[in-house]
């Protein structure tokens, strides 16, 4: 009797390891219904910057495939450009802003630490019946926010979720100095999604990690005036990073999390319509293509014009495509994103948006 126990209990182990997930039995999908985005208008190109550092637009195309980026203007911010972003997005989707249950705003440079840059922007959007908050994963940010917008949807807890990814990180870059700022540009890119009948679920798939990053090789600090010090200069937040350090870290990780995800799923990178990868360097994007056997006709790139915008490189990489016709519907996407914390993360999608 004891022994039958025993092997019962190791058959129940067994199947829940193996069959876990068809143990949760879930009631809805997630539907993507509409994409939107946003630059600020002025354009900043490598030549620009030769005016205020010794570069040159070869060296910064060469090492990492941007040409040019944007950055805020005065009247500009990150509320500015996610209410564009959302408003576009909101309009794709057929919703109104009274339709949105849950906004939330990925950033890791909001305008305000508080109020958040969610709570914000739901009421420049009038989205009176939403709760908002925002998250913080930096430029895994967007990737971090549409798995926890879907599991809020999974659960039933809320039914349309209005996700944006907006970073400026032109406010938080040291302009004097050439080894960051040539990186970054300002963005928005949102996406709503939806719930729908569980066997038409649009997420096909997920994995997000983190790690603290020890050696602290990509920082933004928050200093500010200490009570225990306060006639202490404060020194200027911006942006540090050891480019070597990540750019090896993100050498690793993509292709890794990636494949962890295409066997999660059962499935391989010939049988995915396209990949999106998070717009950082185009070095990495081409490495991490060529080690997952993704050709190039699949791989979806903006960071030429737009360099890396954080949070919202993922979306506005999937919008601008769509605008520029590479997109073809009905198609599945592998996202994948990484960035400080250190953060990393990829997603499986379908997405078939009726009109954009
Ligand atoms: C930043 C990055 C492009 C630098 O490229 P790199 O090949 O590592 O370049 P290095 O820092 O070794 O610099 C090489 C040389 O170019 C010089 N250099 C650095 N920045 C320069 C610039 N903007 N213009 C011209 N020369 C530059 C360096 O001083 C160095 O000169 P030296 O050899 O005389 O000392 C690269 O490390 C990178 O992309 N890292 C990942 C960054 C990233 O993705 N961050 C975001 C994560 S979300």
């Amino acid at each position: 009797m004891g022994g039958n126990c025993q092997i019962l209990l190791i058959n129940v182990i067994l199947y829940t390891k193996l069959f876990g997930d068809c143990f949760v039995k879930r009631n809805y999908g997630v539907q993507f219904l509409g994409i939107g985005s946003a630059l600020p208008s002025k354009v900043v190109k490598n030549a620009d910057l030769e005016k205020l550092f010794d570069t040159n637009d070869e060296w910064i195309y060469s090492r990492t495939g941007i040409r040019e980026r944007r950055v805020v203007d005065k009247d500009e911010s990150g509320l500015s450009l996610a209410l564009e972003a959302s408003k576009q997005a909101l309009e794709n989707s057929k919703l109104n802003p009274e339709d949105i249950d849950l906004i939330i705003v990925c950033t890791a440079t909001p305008d305000m630490l508080y109020p958040s840059l969610s709570c914000m922007l739901q009421g420049e959007l009038g989205a009176s019946k939403a709760v908002s908050f925002d998250l913080s994963a930096a430029c895994s940010g967007f990737i971090f926010g549409l798995v926890t917008a879907s599991q809020y949807i999974y659960s039933g807890a809320f039914k349309n979720v209005l996700v944006v990814g907006v970073d400026v990180h032109s406010r938080f870059l040291d302009w004097s100095e050439r080894s960051v700022s040539i990186l970054f540009g300002d963005g928005a890119g949102a996406m709503v999604l939806s719930s729908c009948d569980v066997n038409n679920d649009e997420l096909l798939g997920f994995v997000i990690k983190s790690e603290s990053d020890k050696k602290l090789d990509l920082t933004l600090t928050n200093n500010n005036v200490h009570f225990a010090d306060l006639s202490k200069n404060i020194e200027a937040n911006f942006v540090k990073m050891n480019g070597k350090a990540i750019y090896q870290f993100a050498v690793d990780v993509v292709p890794s999390v990636v494949n962890e995800l295409l066997e999660k799923t059962s499935m391989k990178s010939f049988d995915v319509d396209y990949f999106v990868p998070h717009q950082a360097n185009k070095r990495i994007i081409d490495m991490a293509a060529k080690k997952l056997g993704f050709e190039e006709s699949k791989v979806v790139s903006n960071i030429d014009k737009v360099g890396n915008t954080s949070a919202a490189s993922i979306p506005l990489a999937i919008h601008h495509a769509i605008l520029n016709k590479q997109i073809k519907f009905p198609c599945t996407m592998v996202l994948v994103g990484f960035g400080a914390g250190l953060t990393w993360g990829s997603a499986l999608v379908k997405l078939n948006l009726k009109s954009v």
